[in-house]
């Protein structure tokens, strides 16, 4: 739908909107099943043709003209660069793309500010930069000609859907089923004691991705708080609350930082918290909730290797005391590295604090992968967490690899079929409940 076939129909769309007044005053979608029953609303309460209610929605539930782009699944970004341009967009598939689509000022000008009533934010000459965000969780920046003189801009992050899931992972070579049975296991904690998880990397080694398929591992009952400054983690968790940061009002100091939302979100009684990414104060807030029974938490944090994290957690500004870091349970290493012309992002170490001794911290690796042998060593049983899962559940070493057994035949079935991530979902629940029932489904769903 275009804006001419919307003008053909603009008296038909103006008697909608004073029908409508301000029933859908404030809503604001971009999810294309809202779309739809809203609009099978209004064709019921108004019998108006499909097409003017696709225009009134377009116009004033939606982001006008971008709207059909928000709505294409194979698109990342959405750039309005003022100046007469066209849009451009980002395409999975064929990358930067000029679309047939131009705006004029004024409409670019009404969907920024539209987006910035939503975010609760003001724009304008005096307040020419905005950060905002869609209903959907996508960020949109904005710039009114103050500051870009060709024209006001809006550059539109969609938000990622459907993160990789471990099967993913597992299939892309990012861990092997052996691990991720690993991590399964010591992130549920066998109903006693989930493991306190770090994942470190580079910028864009999928540190994020990699905790975000663990929490998936996280019983379906479970309350989890996630704290980010842009929302990335996506959990099918109905009991999930994720929070965001939000910047500084112009002209006020009213920022609201990572360190304010983890401070609330331990009064929330959370069961799991998700950090998004670690730099500075927030690392002493968690630390000091895992020191004080939180378990379960999982955090990011960009370094290249475990002596440089836990150096990292240590020094200003995050201060973390030494006698706090053994609360952590488990360090994940990823890189993101080029093999036979190949990106690969793998987990290339991952160890468990084994104790302090004097001020040092002692770590303990448990697998280690040496990309220029492509050669594993693993050790997964013979640390501290298995020791403690076993005194915690009174069941023996020797059970508990059986176990660890069990759950990567269930992973390896899942990464070979490229099951979805429901199966996941249901499998790993049910699992739970009744690990014999979750693996005849799971071939019941791989099979069928
Ligand atoms: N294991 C992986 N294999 C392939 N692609 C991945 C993997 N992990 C992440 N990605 C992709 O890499 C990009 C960056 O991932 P992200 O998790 O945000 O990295 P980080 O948190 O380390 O900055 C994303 O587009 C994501 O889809
Ligand atoms: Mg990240």
């Amino acid at each position: 739908m275009s804006e001419q076939d919307c003008s053909k129909l603009t008296e038909e769309v103006r008697k909608l909107e004073s029908e409508l007044g301000e029933k859908y005053e404030g809503v604001f979608i971009s999810d294309p099943d809202k779309i739809a029953s809203i609009a099978g609303e209004i064709k019921t309460q108004t019998g108006a043709s499909d097409e003017a209610i696709k225009c009134y929605i377009y116009k004033n539930l939606s982001i006008g003209n971008l709207t059909p782009f928000l709505l294409d699944g194979n698109l990342e970004e959405i750039m309005e660069i003022g100046g007469g341009e066209p849009v451009y967009v980002y395409d999975k598939n064929t990358g930067m793309t000029e679309s047939d689509t131009t705006l004029e000022t004024k409409e670019i000008k009404d969907i920024i500010r539209k987006i910035a009533r939503y975010s609760g934010r003001t724009v304008d000459g005096s307040n020419p930069l905005l950060d905002g965000r869609l209903p959907d969780g996508s960020r949109a920046n904005a710039t009114f000609p103050e500051v870009t003189p060709r024209g006001p801009t809006l550059t539109i992050r969609k938000f990622e859907k459907e993160s990789l899931s471990i099967s993913d992972l597992i299939r892309f070579g990012t861990m092997t089923p052996t691990l991720a049975a690993f991590l399964w296991l010591t992130v549920e904690g066998l109903g006693t004691k989930p493991a306190n998880v770090l994942v470190l990397g580079g910028t864009a080694c999928g540190k994020t991705t990699t905790i975000n398929a663990l929490s998936h591992f996280i019983p379906a009952g479970e309350r989890i708080i996630s704290i980010e400054d842009t929302l990335e983690v996506n959990l099918r968790h109905k009991h999930w609350i994720p929070m965001e940061t939000k910047p500084s009002d112009p002209g006020k100091d009213n920022e609201i930082e990572m360190d304010d939302l983890l401070k609330n979100a331990l009064r929330m009684r959370p069961d799991r918290i998700i950090v998004g990414e670690v730099r500075s104060k927030e690392a002493l807030s968690l630390f000091t909730a895992m020191n004080t029974g939180h378990d379960g938490c999982m955090a990011t944090i960009h370094a290249n290797s475990a002596k440089e994290a836990l150096t990292r957690l240590q020094t200003h500004p995050m201060n973390v005391p030494d006698v706090m870091i053994p609360a952590l349970d488990l360090i994940i290493a990823q890189n993101r590295r080029v093999e036979e012309g190949k990106i690969v992002r793998r987990i290339v170490e991952v160890a468990e604090i084994g104790g302090r001794e004097g001020g040092t911290i002692l770590t303990n690796t448990l697998f280690k992968f040496d990309p220029e042998k492509k050669k594993l060593e693993i050790n997964l049983l013979n640390g501290r967490i298995i020791q403690e899962l076993s005194t915690l559940t009174n069941l023996t070493v020797k059970e508990i690899d059986a176990e660890l057994d069990k759950r990567e035949a269930i992973l390896d079935t899942m990464a070979k079929n490229r099951a979805d991530r429901d199966t996941l979902h249901e499998v790993v629940n049910l699992y739970y409940k009744n690990p014999d029932e979750a693996i005849e489904l799971l071939y019941e769903r791989v099979k069928g």
